[in-house]
């Protein structure tokens, strides 16, 4: 039988480039299958041959073959050339997905799991004066390292294995520790589940603790990863008043349609930044208990609080199963270390616990280790006590500088705590339109009508302050008075 011959130009190697030969070959075979110009059935010729007219070695055209073979791209049989495979279309076949034809389409669940609600103007580029995030500048670095460095070598035990998906029993009796102390929030280390991020938490709470369809109330303006997480679990979200107390449930008929989960941030409201006094807290948890509801108290950042000594949380005041608190050390600490935490009843921690197992959703062991020691040896609190006057110092200066560049076009208090503070346009502009232009400009502040649902909207703007310079707060703020002015009618 005659050799096969294969047509002109489908072989070209790169004999001085980094790409192994044998995986050239493999790749120009397949090339020419996919176009076509290898059909069904064409004899290839044997290891030998091609090799020797290659000028390579009999192994590398070996390694190709085994390889398309593999693939089923062509067989081998003992005593007989090399052939492709039958079956194929005569005009060739899609070995690769193309973008357009076979990528998976998200399904109607997970299109709504992934929708982004923060909304058009909202900055997702990271510029100055980001809301949300805390001083990079302040961090511990070296005492964290150590407290690291010291869990990843003390944790051999089989918390580094599937267990204590719910938390790190060090870090929970830490925390327990803590919040008695410094929050008022009495409860067993059993009781705390240390999840990734509060986003996960709500997340997580509002699958576990309502069905679809459900009525939830979240306050009006509100946190948009509240909204987002009760938007994934398919609640519906009815709007809880706020006015400089706080959620006013007096504004809301707990009868008509009773919610079975109430969230609120009574501590320092998001974004307008009230303290609910306890006629308020009183009244919620009345009304929380006739609706049958859970309250989610999101507490957020009242550990650095500036001003005096925070209020207790609302859960102190609560009976047992009434609140869930909910708090994280994105603001006190960094997000990416990606720790959070939630104060459950008693008799809802191990199926909670469980639930995080089922989901994998749970916060990386060694980390929870090296917090725990962090807490244990004093440098949380240090931490704390430090970034309470730092952000002081860097909010108010940015008051300072809003009021005396912008006091005419602006409303501004100075903040009580947080790392980021919201002003408001004294005229009805787009903030929309002005975030974006800063964003623009590299400062990524954010529209403040993007947390209102309805349409009853306030504009203004939510700017960061906690990492600021003072170059940044100047420049910012001139970009700022820049931009309202070319707006003026
Ligand atoms: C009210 C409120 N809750 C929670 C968070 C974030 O928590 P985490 O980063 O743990 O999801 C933020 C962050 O901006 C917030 O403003």
């Amino acid at each position: 039988m005659t050799e096969p011959v294969l047509p002109e130009g489908i072989l070209t190697l790169d004999r001085s480039g980094p790409i192994p030969l044998s995986e050239q070959l493999y790749r120009c075979f397949r090339e020419a299958v996919r176009g076509g110009l290898l059909p069904s059935g064409t004899r290839l010729p044997s290891t030998r041959r091609l090799a020797s007219s290659l000028g390579i070695a009999r192994n590398t055209v070996n390694t190709a073959y085994d390889l398309l073979q593999a693939e089923g791209i062509i067989s081998v049989r003992a005593g007989a050339a090399p052939r492709i495979v039958d079956g194929l279309p005569p005009e060739g076949m899609p070995l690769e997905q193309t973008a357009t034809s076979s990528v998976p389409a998200l399904s109607s669940r997970g299109k709504v799991m992934s929708a982004n609600l923060r909304g058009e103007g909202w900055a997702f580029r990271h510029g100055a004066l980001q809301p949300g995030a805390p001083a990079l500048d302040s961090f511990p670095y070296e005492d964290w390292a150590r407290c690291l460095r010291r869990a990843a070598r003390q944790v051999r035990s089989s918390d580094l294995l599937y267990r204590n998906y719910s938390g790190v029993p060090a870090l929970k009796q830490q925390l327990a520790r803590h919040l008695a102390a410094e929050r008022g929030v009495r409860a067993k280390p059993e009781q705390i589940l240390i999840t990734s991020s509060m986003q996960a938490s709500l997340s997580l709470l509002s699958q576990a603790l309502a069905d679809p369809g459900d009525p939830v109330w979240l306050e009006e303006p509100g946190y948009l990863g509240a909204r987002t997480a009760f938007h994934v679990a398919g609640l519906t979200i009815g709007q809880l008043p706020i006015d400089q107390y706080g959620a006013d449930v007096g504004k809301v008929s707990v009868s008509d349609n009773p919610p079975r989960i109430i969230y609120v941030t009574p501590s320092h409201h998001y974004p307008l930044g009230s303290r609910m006094p306890i006629a308020r807290r009183l009244a919620l948890l009345e009304a929380a208990r006739k609706a049958e509801a859970i309250i989610l108290e999101d507490d957020y950042d009242s550990e650095f609080l500036f001003s005096g000594r925070p209020v207790a949380a609302l859960y102190g005041l609560a009976e047992e199963g009434q609140v869930i608190y909910l708090g994280t050390f994105s603001k006190s600490l960094m997000p990416g270390l990606r720790v959070a935490y939630c104060v459950v009843p008693s008799a809802l921690a191990t199926p909670l616990g469980q639930l995080m197992r089922n989901m994998g959703c749970a916060a990386n062991v060694q980390v929870q280790a090296a917090l725990a020691q962090f807490m244990d040896s004093g440098g949380y609190q240090k931490h704390l006590k430090q970034i309470r006057q730092l952000y002081r110092e860097r909010g108010n200066r940015l008051v300072e500088v809003l009021r005396s560049r912008l006091g005419n076009r602006v409303v501004v208090d100075p903040p009580t705590g947080n790392v980021q503070l919201t002003v408001f346009f004294r005229e009805k502009i787009d903030d929309v339109a002005v975030a974006q232009a800063m964003q623009d400009r590299g400062y990524s502040v954010c529209p403040l009508s993007n947390t209102y649902m309805g349409d009853e909207s306030r504009a203004g703007l939510i700017i960061g302050f906690a990492g600021a310079t003072d170059a940044q707060i100047d420049n910012g703020m001139e970009a700022l008075g820049n931009l309202l002015e070319e707006l003026e009618p």
